[in-house]
């Protein structure tokens, strides 16, 4: 008689000594499968873990028959009785002190030989675990990964239901919402030459359901931004969307932190204090060089331009007559790097653009410290004031970035995130979380000699900052926040415009002109005239949230079906090729060398 599997009484992670002489009936995966002398183990998995199974020839022959037949990742049940495992107990397995003396065992399903073995340490290339995404989910690491991703929804979902959010659905096949990056592009049969586009965030739509007198608005919502992929970006990911209205910027942020906490309480069971550690924009770019700051470790950039005021270093000396300025980082121990890490690290920066990497060493003199090595000589005469003002002792290096306000920022946060990485000195069991605030409302884009915002066009100024609009438009600071998390951006939101003229202005300031923003934004600027609540939000990236607590390396560990930095899906091979009859329907012409082209 076939064992009944739907009837399973106990999950492979389960059983313990004081299950011993209980009758079961198991089901799961072959783990692994040793014959010893006759007698036959199988370790059998499912999603608690692995029980092992003992068939013996001669109490039950028929069983052990079939146990023979067994490959790793057939699909089994079995029936058996637990027992005490006696002397080989395991104590590095949970259910390692039983095992089940299997008395009959069903084949459910067979497989082919796996491309990779399902364990934690798997030296499969990516693609292709990525390729076999199926096979590779059941790794118990995945599994975690998954599992933990489920708790913090959950509990973000629990959060929302508990302080009036309403949850409400916005559209996919929508028009193009400003976030920054290339909007995915869907072509609508019914209006040939019509294109939707995916939304890189709901953000309009949220304003709008704010407009609609919902109050609090709360999603868990896929985007779609087609941008240069990274480690921490993929083209469709999911935000924790929220939006309240006759609220200020704090009201905002609290309501955050208490989301937070619970993210943290149910992901990790890690207690946050709140209210939690705030600093401005400029702070943050005077003290690191980067608005999403790592503050789990300090070696701070420091501004010596006023110490090497008078120096002769044509290096130092010319950036510092063009109005830029000289900074420097402490390594503290950096003394002991060696010439080859120093020069990779210069190679690196020059990579990103840097013209190079003048570094000295602080070493013990006479009459204290003193410069040897790289630009010691250049440096030599400032020495005593150098290492006055920066902390530099003996054993450190000292690194300087010559240049401009922004190339220095860029390279020394690099250059920090670098030397933290190489020294060892980043704690990877803090969770550093920090608001940043003050944002300047534009970016001067030099190239195209036009402000852009920083966060999007529909966040709001500072009301003091009102009127430097029209006089004096880069000095004027936003009502946007950040939320960085030991160096990355989680969560970014704002106050929004809820006037229309203001938005009209920020519309013509951002060089997008009347009849654009008419054609773009015409709804919008409609609903902002039927009375507007004031308002504001923000939005959690909840794969990057997933990413950081999970400790994983990049944001396709922590999406089940991800996709590579290709932009292409391994498994399911998408994107595809399509009939022509589906694009004669939707009077889309391939051109030649396009249709030619391959993946
Ligand atoms: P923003 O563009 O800052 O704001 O996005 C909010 C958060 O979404 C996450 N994120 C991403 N995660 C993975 N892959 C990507 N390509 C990606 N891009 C963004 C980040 C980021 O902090 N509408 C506004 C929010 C608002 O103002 O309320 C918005 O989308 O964690």
């Amino acid at each position: 008689m076939a064992i009944a599997y739907n009837k399973r009484t106990h999950k492979n992670g389960e059983l313990r000594a004081s299950d011993a002489g209980k009758e079961v009936t198991l089901v799961g995966w072959v783990q692994s499968y040793r014959n010893h002398g006759g007698m036959v183990f199988i370790d059998l998995r499912d999603y608690t873990g692995v029980t092992q199974l003992k068939f013996n020839p001669d109490t039950a022959p028929a069983a052990h028959e079939v146990a023979q037949r067994l490959r790793n990742e057939y699909v089994i049940a079995v029936m058996g009785q637990v027992v005490p495992r006696g002397e080989n107990i395991n104590p590095n397995m949970p259910t390692g002190e039983i095992e089940v003396e299997t008395r009959a065992v069903d084949i459910l399903n067979r497989s082919k030989r796996l491309p990779f073995e399902i364990m934690d340490e798997c030296d499969a290339g990516e693609e292709q675990r990525l390729k076999n995404r199926m096979l590779d989910l059941r790794r118990p690491i995945n599994q975690a990964i998954f599992r933990l991703r489920h708790r913090i929804s959950s509990a973000i979902r629990d959060y929302f239901n508990a302080n009036d959010f309403v949850e409400v659905e916005t559209p996919f096949l929508t028009k193009s919402t400003p976030e920054g990056a290339r909007d995915y592009l869907v072509p609508s049969r019914i209006q040939p030459g019509h294109f939707f586009a995916l939304p890189q965030s709901p953000q309009i739509f949220k304003q709008l359901l704010m407009m609609a007198g919902f109050d609090r608005y709360a999603q868990i919502v896929r985007c779609f931004r087609d941008e240069d992929l990274r480690a921490d970006r993929q083209p469709e990911f999911t935000q924790i969307d929220m939006e309240m209205a006759f609220v200020q910027a704090d009201d905002v942020m609290e309501a955050v932190e208490g989301c937070v906490k619970e993210i943290f309480k149910h992901g990790l069971g890690v207690e946050v204090q709140t209210p939690l550690r705030r600093m401005s924009y400029q702070e943050c770019m005077d003290r690191y060089g980067i608005d999403r700051p790592d503050t789990r470790f300090g070696m701070e950039l420091q501004d010596v331009t006023d110490v090497l005021r008078d120096t002769d270093f044509t290096v130092f000396k010319s950036a510092i007559d063009s109005d830029g300025m000289v900074k420097c980082l402490v390594a503290k121990g950096g003394g002991a790097l060696t010439r080859k890490v120093t020069d990779g690290l210069a190679d690196e920066l020059r990579g990103i653009g840097a013209g190079g990497l003048p570094l000295t060493k602080v070493v013990k003199g006479q009459d204290g410290p003193e410069f040897s090595t790289g630009v010691a000589k250049f440096v030599k005469p400032f020495c005593r004031q150098l290492c006055e003002a920066t902390g530099a002792e003996a054993g450190d290096a000292v690194f300087f970035m010559p240049g401009t306000y922004n190339d220095v920022c860029k390279y020394l946060h690099y250059l920090r995130t670098r030397l933290g990485e190489i020294l060892g000195i980043i704690p990877d069991d803090q969770w550093h979380l920090l608001w940043v605030v003050d944002f300047p409302m534009f970016d001067w884009d030099e190239q195209e000699q036009r402000w852009f915002s920083t966060h999007h066009p529909f966040t709001a100024p500072r009301d003091e900052d009102l009127h430097l609009l029209d006089t004096d438009t880069g000095k004027v600071r936003a009502k946007a926040y950040d939320l960085v998390l030991n160096g990355t951006e989680m969560a970014g939101g704002s106050i929004r415009i809820h006037q229309p003229e203001v938005q009209a202005k920020v519309f013509r300031l951002l060089g997008i002109s009347d009849e654009e923003a008419k054609a773009k934004f015409q709804f919008l600027m409609e609903a902002l005239c039927f009375g507007a609540p004031p308002h504001g939000g923000i939005a959690f990236g909840l794969d990057r949230w997933v990413m950081i607590l999970a400790k994983a390396q990049s944001l396709r560990e922590v999406i089940a079906f991800p996709k590579t930095q290709r932009a292409v899906c391994p498994l399911t091979e998408a994107p595809g090729e399509v009939s022509d009859a589906q694009l004669e329907e939707l009077g889309i012409d391939l051109r030649p060398e396009v249709k030619a082209r391959k993946l």
